[in-house]
């Protein structure tokens, strides 16, 4: 199994992405570490724990930051998209383990530590606690095996033309991810927004006899980023899903490297913009950045139906 923290603002598509991953059984979830995001703190902290145990993942769940580094007058949580509470209208049962006693940034580099260079990193929400990470223990980079995550786009944002929200909530701490020296794998705006899962598709999942099904209608129903797929199609963009679809089976997705700047100016329109160059002379611009460009939907959907037939067993 792969060692992996998944470190999220659930935030609807983080939980429907979690519920993937852990379907497949090919993650040992090491923990999770909550950061705000989609939603203020408290509710992405209560909906990491509670999913945990409803799904029985119960892993640590480690605090993180209750905002962004820098910019904490620019922050806007996502309620519009995923309800005040961050999973809609969706109530799981409140979680019992205890929250674990240090915060997030001590407990990654404690597991990065632990696992001797085989520990990826899902980022799911804004990079903030990964920032906080490497600016406490800046000799992380070479205790990872990876970082994976939602953020950033080569072509077109979700929040201004050019940037994406878990970028643009807290671009500096991008920046310093991204200057770190770990290259980064990411499922930017340009992929997730054509690998959207249509509505009758999920509506179908749901409709299947599984311990899931109330649980992923009421996710589905409360979630508003739903837009035509190449087929006019409505569907749910599920962005949170497609860092976890390349480590499950790495020939599902297509990358190609290039190197990221981040736009950390707030002068400009395109604030938050993850800059690429896919032309960069490799002498004066390292790869920091392996972008993910396409996705196998038929795989994806199998996997779907697969994550339903484990629940209605476990
Ligand atoms: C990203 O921001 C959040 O709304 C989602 O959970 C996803 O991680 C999409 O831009
Ligand atoms: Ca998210």
């Amino acid at each position: 199994k792969i060692p992996i923290i998944i470190d999220c603002d659930p935030g609807i598509d983080d939980v429907i992405a979690i519920m993937l991953a852990h379907s497949t059984q090919k993650f040992d979830i090491l923990g999770i570490t909550p950061v705000a995001g989609n939603v203020p703190a408290v509710h992405t902290r209560r909906n990491a724990r509670d999913i945990s145990e409803f799904l029985g993942i119960n892993c640590p769940v480690a605090y993180g930051a209750d905002g962004p580094l820098l910019t904490r007058d620019r922050y806007r949580p996502a309620t519009g998209t995923h309800g005040e509470s961050g999973i809609g209208q969706v109530v799981l049962p409140p979680a019992k383990n205890p929250v674990y006693p240090k915060p997030a940034w001590d407990f990654i580099y404690e597991k990065a530590v632990e696992q001797k260079g085989e520990l990826i990193i899902v980022a799911t929400g804004p990079l903030t606690n990964i920032a906080i990470t490497l600016l406490k223990y800046p000799d992380l980079p070479q205790l990872l095996k990876g970082l994976y995550i939602m953020g950033g786009s080569t072509t077109t944002g979700n929040v201004n033309e050019l940037a994406e929200f878990n970028i643009w909530v807290d671009v500096h701490a991008a920046d310093i991810v991204y200057k770190s020296g770990i290259v980064v794998t990411q499922a930017g705006c340009n992929v997730c927004l054509k690998t959207g899962l249509p509505l009758d598709f999920l509506a179908e999942l749901s409709e299947m006899p599984s311990r899931i099904s109330e649980v992923l209608k009421g996710l589905v129903a409360g979630y508003s980023d739903v837009k035509p797929d190449p087929d006019g199609n409505l569907s749910s963009i599920i962005y949170d899903a497609v860092p976890f679809l390349a480590l499950i089976d790495p020939d599902m997705v297509t990358t190609r490297d290039c190197h990221i700047d981040m736009e950390c100016s707030s002068s400009k329109g395109g604030f938050g913009a993850t800059l690429p160059d896919f032309s960069y002379r490799k002498e004066k611009l390292p790869v920091n950045c392996h972008d993910i460009q396409d996705l196998d939907m038929q795989k994806y959907r199998q996997l779907c139906v697969e994550m339903v037939k484990y629940y209605s067993e476990h």
